[in-house]
């Protein structure tokens, strides 16, 4: 929905467009003399033109002593000629020198779904609730841009700018990053950080005066603060206003939220950029990416408007989400048809779906010193190539997924010995390696039609259903040897290309992206993947934060998370197996574990969990997370409830021991407040069981001890089991317990 009001400034006419959708508003106001600036967004305030009035009003009329001579408008494009001294959101070049800018607005245009310029199909459909576009122009500079703006009906506010070079000198783009106000009583700012093995980490801080900078630099990152934005003090999952951005983009992102003395508090959030890298001949156009925010009461609310967003991309999968065995952790480097298929006969007993051949079937790539790049299938080691294993793995049932990772190589490959032109880096020397390799060029000529053939003819030949993309190093002095200059944004930009072109070859296809683990958890690339890998440590302790992080932004069904073996390969604890099967649940499920050493009890086990998967993912993946609160953080309770509320799961979690009673109040939040509910603990393997003899993991019960309703279930209305709660089960560490709430 769309509705304009319009008002008369001291001096010039000012309108305003006031976009509604999803339950969000957003209202945008320009002067002709400026760049359009978005004045409010956040819960829908209604159509009553005097609101808009209101907002517009509270907008910064007040002159601050010290500063320039007229109000200071934060522009979509806040900049210097505006009398912003703030974090610049465009800086231009010619010649290697900046030039002043000075955005008009020139013409508006808004509407909504029924007339949205964005096409709903293709990798950027996009469907809109409300939209705005305006276009800006500096003649003395020459260029022209337009501002869009969306509101989708899910509410999330999204905003990119376009700028174009009319003059005859190239321009140089040094910076186009959109910004979004925040409230100023959200003290708190929000990202994340994290490392390989332990990605996304929230974190929040007082937002004092000054800029919290996140750039992402080397296109991946572990430590890319995914989401950034600010909260008020206390905020939590389920209480306290929220509002955090994400920018979709798979290169260089630059994104800060910066607190003026004036009372600003912004969030920017675009492409980084590098000197020289974006330079537009006369009539070229340079687009940033989209900046996507939302808002909520609680980390809950603000994170499913993302998730309802995300459902709606094209490339989101429609059909249930199958359990994967990868077989990575269970043979690494040590791949043989017998094994294999071995484990694959194993994998379809438990009830797996999808079986993914891991790295090392190419080249010489024995290890991971050498062959990357090679994508021909290894003869040594698949003498009657992989056929063989894919038509058995589709004969017990399951689709075969098979790993490349192909932007990179290694030097000791044919790859790197036939086109040392094709590697990224300065002309004469190469970047320092990073787990022994190098990145190639996409946009080298050639590099792309090389992938994309190699890859084709593997996925038609073989017969595969599924490709994990890993790509396992950052980009380094990120050189175009040929053209020379830095190519992140060109990179970027060939491997969405590359991706594009296999999904239209392919419309079946799969794909899961992968960088070491999390290292490129992006909406870019979520418009062309299925699926990404939440990292590569699987430890349950360490993956309920990891998890919690990422699906602040994604849904629980693009979150790849796997069921591990006893022993954790990265961290050395060992946990029982209900604790790592009740870790994994909500997920995309896998397993990564060698099934051959596991016993006939522990598979036996395992497939129930599996079988239990197969009816929560109904819930889980299609309707909404939610967080029990908990006094500390030894207790997480982590829900899933479908979109109806008929029926909900809750997984408790207890990661320690805590000084407070082991088991006290468990909220449920998330259900009907006025369905009345049975609560249970299902009978899953050993998930109802109190005090029986040791697990499988051989260290003791899950349970201590259980509330007198444990054996035949509790029955309370959805209101007041988010408000009161029942009485949990006394949960021993390291160990988890499912809950099942159905409507009566
Ligand atoms: C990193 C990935 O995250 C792992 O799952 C595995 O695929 C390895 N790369 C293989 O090299």
């Amino acid at each position: 929905m769309i509705s304009r009001s319009r008002r008369l400034d001291v001096s010039t006419r000012t309108q305003a467009w006031h976009l509604r959708a999803g339950g969000t508003s957003l209202i945008v106001d320009t002067i002709g003399q400026f760049c359009p600036r978005v004045s409010y967004w956040g819960p829908e305030v209604g159509d009553d033109p005097a609101v808009v009035e209101a907002v517009l009003e509270s907008q910064g009329l007040s002159v601050p002593s010290g500063t320039c001579d007229i109000p200071l408008r934060v522009g979509v494009l806040p900049e210097e000629s505006a009398g912003w001294l703030g974090e610049p959101g465009i800086m231009l070049t010619r010649g290697g020198r900046l030039i002043p800018v000075k955005l008009h607005t020139t013409r508006v245009e808004s509407g909504g779904a029924d007339d949205s310029p964005w096409p709903l199909d293709g990798p950027e459909g996009q469907q809109v609730g409300a939209w705005l576009w305006a276009d800006v122009t500096d003649a003395t500079a020459k260029i022209e841009g337009r501002i869009e703006i969306q509101v989708t009906p899910s509410g999330i506010v999204r905003q990119r700018a376009h700028i174009r070079n009319s003059g005859d000198e190239p321009l140089g783009v040094a910076r186009l990053v959109p910004t979004l106000p925040l409230p100023t009583t959200l003290t708190q700012i929000v990202d994340q950080a994290g490392r390989h093995l332990r990605e996304r980490q929230t974190q929040m801080h007082e937002a004092t005066i000054g800029v919290h900078h996140r750039p992402t630099r080397g296109a991946r990152n572990h430590n890319a603060s995914t989401i950034l934005g600010a909260a008020v003090a206390g905020a939590n999952a389920r209480q306290g206003r929220v509002a955090y951005g994400h920018v979709e983009w798979s290169g260089n992102v630059d994104q800060w939220v910066e607190r003026t003395p004036f009372g600003h508090l912004v969030l920017a959030g675009g492409e980084l950029l590098m000197p020289g890298e974006i330079e537009l001949a006369r009539g070229e156009t340079y687009s940033s990416p989209w900046l996507s925010a939302t808002w909520g009461d609680g980390f809950d609310a603000a994170s499913a408007k993302f998730h309802s967003y995300v459902r709606g991309f094209t490339a989101h999968p429609s059909r249930p989400r199958p359990v994967t065995l990868n077989a990575w952790e269970a043979v690494y480097f040590a791949q043989t048809f017998e094994g294999l298929s071995e484990l694959a006969r194993l994998a379809a007993e438990v009830g797996v779906e999808r079986f993914v051949l891991d790295d090392g079937w190419f080249g010489s790539r024995r290890d991971d010193r050498s062959g990357l790049g090679d994508w021909q299938v290894s003869e040594d080691v698949w003498p009657d190539g992989l056929q063989p294993l894919a038509r058995m793995v589709h004969d017990l049932g399951m689709e075969f997924g098979l790993w490349f990772e192909p932007e990179m190589l290694n030097m000791d490959s044919e790859i790197a010995r036939a086109h040392p032109e094709w590697i990224m880096g300065p002309r004469d020397r190469e970047p320092l390696e990073s787990r022994h390799q190098q990145v190639l060029n996409l946009t080298a000529p050639g590099v792309v039609d090389y992938l994309e053939d190699a890859i084709s003819r593997l996925v038609s030949e073989v017969g595969i259903d599924y490709i994990k993309w890993d790509y396992n190093r950052d980009l380094l002095e990120a050189y175009d040897r040929i053209g020379g200059g830095y190519a992140v944004h060109g990179q970027t930009v060939a491997l969405y290309a590359l991706l594009d072109r296999l999904h239209e070859r392919f419309p079946d296809l799969e794909i899961e992206s992968c960088a070491g683990g999390g290292g490129r958890v992006d909406l870019g690339i979520m418009r062309r993947a299925q699926r990404i890998w939440g990292s590569d440590c699987i430890d349950p302790l360490e993956r309920q934060i990891i998890q919690a992080g990422t699906s602040l932004l994604l849904p629980a069904e693009l979150i790849g998370s796997h069921i591990a073996s006893p022993t954790s390969h990265t961290t050395g604890r060992t946990q029982n197996l209900q604790f790592r099967c009740l870790n994994a649940q909500f997920y995309h499920l896998g397993i990564e574990w060698d099934l051959r050493r596991a016993s006939e009890v522990e598979r036996a086990e395992l497939a129930a969990w599996v079988a239990a998967h197969k009816n929560i993912r109904d819930v889980s993946h299609t309707g909404s997370l939610v967080t029990g609160l908990q006094p500390d953080d030894a207790t997480r309770v982590v829900g899933a409830v479908a979109e109806d509320g008929a029926q909900a799961y809750y997984v408790v979690i207890q990661t320690r021991t805590s000084a407070s009673r082991p088991a006290g109040i468990l909220t449920l939040p998330g259900l009907d407040p006025d369905g009345m509910y049975r609560i249970e603990a299902p009978i899953i393997a050993n998930n109802a069981v109190v005090g029986l003899p040791p697990d499988h993991g051989g260290h003791g019960s899950t349970l201590a001890g259980a509330p007198a309703w444990w054996a035949s279930g509790v029955i309370a209305s959805g209101a007041f089991l988010a408000e009161v709660g029942v009485a949990g089960p006394i949960v021993n560490p390291e160990r988890a317990v499912l809950l099942r709430a159905t409507r009566l």
